[in-house]
Formats: structure tokens, C-alpha cells, sequence
């Protein structure tokens, strides 16, 4: 057992790793890549968990259309995706990829089923470049490539997984379950981590208005009643800080969904994930290969938007290629100035595609998706 310091101190050390690798929107994590334990001691008990894939037939369609074959699906989760382009595309072979064990343990029963058309990986996305070398995938040689982002439903209808604030259970969100010991569970940040740390948390991943309040209820409430072990303790510490509950739209919503939101993102480091599963669908797929990516709020559709439309992380508000070209210091060599007009990507629709009101309706968790996609120049 790890000494509770210990334990701080590590998750002070990898919670100052995530804050500087947001700041480098760009850099991959393939150098902090930690080894795999194929640990499957505490599989989760999925019975009855279901995900609906969303905008299946768009997604297959967009496929159809560009004659993709040779396809990645980084977002395997319950396979909804992977087994619509088996169907619906003659001839074509998925890649599967997922960080999940369990997603895992499904697409190798899939695999099962398609055994050369499907290869089951088990990985984040930060993983790619190990994972596809050793199946001796090239950088350039795929045609396709798939993202549907966020947690699947067996991740969040399973209190276990401590994804909910609506189930109770231990309060953990990790995708990866415990395969990676050095990794934080959301108890460990919540129980380790200063105000200004857990406030900063709450703001950066779901821009809460009131997380210095919230981190600082959170506070009082670990000295009064020590540590915050489940689900339902830390959604009822914010409920009790006092909030109206309703979101932008004026609907109600608990008050601690952000907070939620804020500390899977967080956990899991999903937008230095998303960064990286970006550049890696740039190096893999092949010119005119396409990259689809469905995105379930702001700050994904923000990331994956950037890229698609050329527009630098790091850049304050965003720039059209003309005011890029105007504002170049004259110093600029040739090279540079051609880097600068050429696209890495097109855009393949102007706006985002959003799921059709029949879709919403039958699945709501699908309204809050946002689909692009580009072909890679
Ligand atoms: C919304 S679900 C995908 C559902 C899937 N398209 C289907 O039809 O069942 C997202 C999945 O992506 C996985 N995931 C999220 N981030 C990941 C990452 N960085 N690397 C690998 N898998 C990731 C999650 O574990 C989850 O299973």
C-alpha cells in the first residue's frame, strides 16, 4: 500500500504534467507512454449496458463515399461503429482501437467474428504509433479514420466505473480501469489537490463559473469529513454548496454535472489525447484519406475544429490565411511563407453535422454531438 504522501506527491506530479501539456496543445505523449498491465482482475459487470452509436449512417456513408477500405475506429466502445462499416462497406477492414479492457475484451470477441477484417487493439491514442508499428501499419497507408469521442454508456451506466453522479459507486472515471497503477482516480484528485489546483480543474475542462466556490466547498468538506471516497458524496458536496441547477438554456441539470465533466476530462486527459489522436490521423492516413470525428462538447469541438480549419492552438482569437500572410515578419524565408498556405487538411462540409431530430429523439444522448470531417491534403 502507498503511503497517503506518497500518493499526494504523485498525484501533485502528474496533475503539473497535465497542466503543461495542455499549454503544448500539439506535443503527443508518446514519450510518457507507461507500460500496460493487462490487468483484468476488476472487469466491470456490463449486463444490460448498451451504447447507441451516433450518426451511424452518416459516418458509414461519408466512408461510402470516399471509398474508404482500410479503416481505424480509435473509439471502438461497444462496436456499434466498427460493425456498421463491416456491413456497409464491401471488402473494407477496421483497425479497432480502445483504452477500455472491456472494449477491448468486445472488439476481440468482434474480431472473433471477422478475423481478417478486424484487429483489436488495446491502447489510448497516444499508443498509436507502438500499437499500429506493430501490426507494421505505415504512416500514409490508411484511407480512413474514425473518433467518436467521450465516454461510452457502459462507461457511464455502470457504477463502478464512477463516471455518474446519478449512480453510486466508487469515485474513479478511468478509462483505462486499473491497468495503469500510476494513474489517478477521480477520488485522488478530489482528496490530493489545493483549491487553486481543483478550482483551476473545474474552469479549464467545463469552464464552471463557480469553481473557486465549489473547489473551495470541497475543501471544507475534506477536513470535516474526511476523504471523498464515492460518487454520490462529491455530487451531494456540491449540490449542499447551493446552485440553481439550470444551464444556459434555463433546463435543469444537477449542479455538480460540470463538475463531473471536468474531472473525467481531466483524469483521463482527454484534450491532450484528442491533440495527439489528430496529429497521429494526419501521419496515418493516406493523401485524400478521410478523418471523421464526432465531438460531444465545446471544448473537443474547439480541438478538433482547430486542426480541421488550420487555426494555431496557441493563437489568441483565429486568423484567416490572408491576415496570417499579411501579419508574416518580411524575415519570413520562402519555406516558411509556403507553410503557411499549404493545407493539411479540407474541411469536407462548412458547418458541423449535427444528429437529425429523429435521432435526438431516440437517443438523447446524442444531442449534444457535433460531427466534422476533412480529408487529409
Ligand atoms: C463514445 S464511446 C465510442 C462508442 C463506439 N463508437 C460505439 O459505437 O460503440 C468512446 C470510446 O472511446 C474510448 N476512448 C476515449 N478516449 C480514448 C483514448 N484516448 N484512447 C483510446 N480510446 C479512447 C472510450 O474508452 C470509449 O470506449
Amino acid at each position: 500500500m502507498r503511503s497517503e504522501f506518497i500518493q499526494r506527491l504523485l498525484v501533485k506530479k502528474l496533475c503539473s504534467r497535465h497542466f503543461q501539456h495542455l499549454q503544448k496543445h500539439f506535443i503527443c505523449q508518446t514519450a510518457v507512454q507507461m507500460n500496460d498491465l493487462h490487468n483484468t482482475r476488476s472487469r466491470p459487470d456490463v449486463r444490460g449496458a448498451f451504447h447507441m452509436p451516433v450518426m451511424k449512417t452518416e459516418v458509414v456513408q461519408i466512408f461510402l463515399q470516399h471509398g474508404c477500405r482500410r479503416i481505424a475506429d480509435l473509439t471502438f466502445g461497444a462496436g456499434g461503429h466498427s460493425r456498421a462499416i463491416l456491413e456497409g462497406l464491401e471488402g473494407s477492414s477496421i483497425l479497432a482501437l480502445d483504452r477500455d479492457p472491456l472494449a477491448y475484451q468486445l472488439a476481440s470477441q468482434l474480431q472473433q467474428h471477422f478475423p481478417d477484417r478486424l484487429t483489436a487493439l488495446e491502447g489510448r491514442f497516444s499508443d498509436l504509433p507502438r500499437l499500429l508499428e506493430s501490426q507494421g501499419v505505415e504512416g500514409g497507408s490508411l484511407d480512413g479514420l474514425l473518433m467518436d469521442l467521450g465516454a461510452s454508456s457502459m462507461q457511464m451506466d455502470t457504477g463502478q466505473r464512477g463516471f455518474a453522479l446519478s449512480l453510486d459507486g466508487p469515485l474513479d472515471m478511468r478509462m483505462d480501469a486499473d491497468k495503469l497503477p500510476d494513474q489517478p482516480s477521480a477520488a485522488d484528485v478530489v482528496n490530493s489537490l489545493d483549491e487553486s489546483d481543483l478550482a483551476a480543474i473545474f474552469r479549464k475542462y467545463a469552464e464552471e463559473p463557480r469553481a473557486h466556490r465549489i473547489a473551495h466547498g470541497i475543501i471544507q468538506a475534506r477536513a470535516a469529513y474526511g476523504r471523498i471516497n464515492t460518487t454520490k458524496q462529491l455530487a451531494d458536496i456540491v449540490e449542499n454548496l447551493g446552485s440553481s441547477g439550470l444551464d444556459k438554456l434555463g433546463r435543469y441539470s444537477h449542479p455538480a454535472t460540470r463538475i463531473f465533466q471536468a474531472l473525467r476530462i481531466f483524469v483521463n486527459n482527454e484534450l491532450n489525447e484528442l491533440n495527439c489522436a489528430l496529429e497521429m490521423a494526419h501521419h496515418f492516413l493516406k493523401l485524400g484519406g478521410v478523418c471523421v470525428a464526432i465531438s460531444f462538447h465545446s471544448l473537443e469541438d474547439r480541438i478538433v475544429k482547430r486542426h480541421f480549419h488550420e487555426i494555431d492552438l496557441d493563437e489568441e482569437k483565429s486568423l484567416s490565411l490572408k491576415q496570417k500572410v499579411r501579419l508574416a515578419r518580411p524575415a519570413d524565408s520562402a519555406d516558411e511563407l509556403q507553410e503557411l498556405t499549404l493545407k493539411r487538411w479540407q474541411p469536407l462540409f462548412k458547418k458541423v453535422r449535427l444528429p437529425s431530430e429523429d435521432e435526438m429523439a431516440s437517443n438523447p444522448r446524442s444531442r449534444s454531438a457535433k460531427l466534422r470531417a476533412a480529408i487529409k491534403n
